[in-house]
């Protein structure tokens, strides 16, 4: 498989990531709770396929890109993945309050600066 097209694969797989935490997100903002959300499910299914493909994706970019786990950006970028992955639990958790939104944004918005400023 070509760096595009685990590119193509990472990128579509991380807009699934976001759709799905979307659907959690919208549901707790509306006072839906874990137990009343009909569609999770499904949500939790796109979440959990749509992460294994970003991960598998990310480690082809680095095999074909030749990127070492020297690079902390990296590491950076696996505990971020951690932490959207466990991130539904957190929306379950304290989703009807604004805080969860805004530690994802700042979340995403570093991990796109590690990736394309490989600071370290
Ligand atoms: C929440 C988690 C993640 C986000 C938001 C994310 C985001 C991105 C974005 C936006 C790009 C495209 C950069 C560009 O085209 O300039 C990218 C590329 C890349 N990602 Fe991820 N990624 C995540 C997780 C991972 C993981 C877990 C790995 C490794 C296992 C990884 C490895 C890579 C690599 C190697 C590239 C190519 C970098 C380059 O060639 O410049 N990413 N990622």
């Amino acid at each position: 498989m070509s760096y595009t097209f685990y590119k193509l694969l990472h990128l579509s797989s991380l807009f699934v990531i976001l759709l799905s935490l979307g659907a959690i997100a919208s549901h707790r903002l509306q006072g839906g709770t874990k137990e009343n959300f009909k569609n999770r499910k499904f949500f939790s299914a796109l979440h959990g396929i749509a992460l294994l493909v970003t991960f598998v994706a990310g480690f082809g970019l680095i095999a074909k890109a030749g990127y070492t786990f020297q690079s902390g950006w990296v590491w950076g970028k696996l505990a971020a993945w951690l932490i959207v992955g466990m991130y539904p639990l957190f929306f379950y958790k304290k989703g009807n309050t604004k805080l969860p939104y805004i530690i994802l944004i700042a979340l995403l918005f570093v991990t796109i600066y590690l990736v394309e400023y490989k600071p370290f």
